[in-house]
């Protein structure tokens, strides 16, 4: 990340801060949560039990990848891979492994808005497969995206995958999808990962697990503004709460206040008070069914082309065409 860059982060961070919390009830973003320590943290919720989301992905690519890449490659001779969140790339490794495999004309193009994570990502595929063509492109994903598709005639497909357009209300997912179509030529595809609606005990225990991973991850929101904008917040004194609804499949995770309490930010020159089990809203996790992804995908401008799904049927990758004529 440029100086600019991480200038105008920090600025809009302070003042999502600020109105998140001094908001009624109180809510801060779930991606203020991925620094490097959060970053670290998620990788260790991957790889937990109770954390079925990434083996279930996982296992979806290993069982349908022959499939998956007769689709990816249908009508074109060449094509670029473009991921959404660039992250460890363990699941898209697959794909890379089987497109390589099939001795397919392709390039890998992660995005993402951390330079660090891209160096990474394209040094550990580099010793993996050589002969691999990376395009890393660091930046915002609509920005990086519309570069892509505009300079380019190659067919397009957008990874996103993991379950992260769960962290996004109905109204901000189906202006995510827009957005990308918008993008998106008629042969384009999105490849997009989807967590299912299940028995609700099994997601609560996703997002509470006994080795207190979760509420680290979920606390280092706090830890991030004690860092960043040097407040005084002591994470002993507030609790994580998962709460799941089986009638909407959200998933919402908080903290909580176990005391009443003050805490000061300097940095915005604020002090915030605390009524005893007073809440802070941090994320919602969506879990989905096929009709609510056909649903979002329509008011999208786009169709259910394909889906696939592991054995239990926790979790289902779609693969989303675009329902408009071209332009
Ligand atoms: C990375 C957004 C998909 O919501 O399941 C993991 C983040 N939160 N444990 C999710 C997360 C708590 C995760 N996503």
């Amino acid at each position: 990340m440029n100086q600019v860059t991480f200038a105008k982060i920090q600025e809009q961070f302070a003042q999502d801060v600020y109105k998140g919390l001094t908001d009624s009830p109180k809510h801060l973003a779930s991606k203020y949560i991925y620094d490097e320590k959060g970053d670290l943290l998620f990788e260790e919720i991957m790889n937990l039990q109770e954390y079925y989301l990434t083996s279930c992905e996982l296992d979806i690519l290993k069982i349908h990848k022959a499939q998956i890449t007769d689709l990816f490659l249908q009508n074109t001779r060449s094509l670029n891979l473009v991921e959404l969140g660039a992250g460890n790339g363990k699941k898209t490794r697959i794909i890379l492994e089987e497109l390589q495999h099939r001795d397919a004309n392709f390039h890998y193009v992660p995005i993402d808005i951390s330079d660090n994570a891209l160096r990474r990502l394209q040094n550990s595929l580099s010793e993996e497969f050589p002969g691999l063509k990376v395009k890393p492109k660091q930046g915002t994903y609509f920005n990086k995206l519309k570069t892509i598709t505009s300079s380019t005639s190659t067919k397009n497909v957008i990874l996103f995958l993991g379950s992260n357009i769960g962290n996004l209300p109905h109204k901000k997912a189906i202006e995510f999808l827009a957005q990308l179509a918008r993008e998106m030529h008629q042969n384009d595809m999105i490849f997009l990962g989807c967590d299912q609606k299940k028995n609700p005990q099994t997601i609560l225990d996703a997002y509470n697990d006994p080795y207190g991973k979760t509420e680290a991850f979920n606390k280092n929101l706090l830890q991030r503004i004690n860092k960043e904008l040097h407040a005084n917040f002591n994470l002993d004194n507030f609790l994580h709460w998962e709460a799941y609804n089986p009638e909407t499949g959200t998933a919402k995770s908080f903290l909580v206040s176990k005391i009443a309490q003050r805490v000061r930010i300097e940095s915005l020159d604020l002090e915030i008070s605390f009524a005893p089990w007073e809440t802070i809203h941090t994320e919602i996790s969506q879990k989905y069914d096929d009709a609510l992804i056909a649903e979002l995908a329509k008011s999208a401008g786009l169709r259910i082309e394909n889906q696939f799904s592991d054995r239990k049927e926790y979790f289902k990758n779609y693969v989303l065409m675009k329902t408009t004529p071209a332009k």
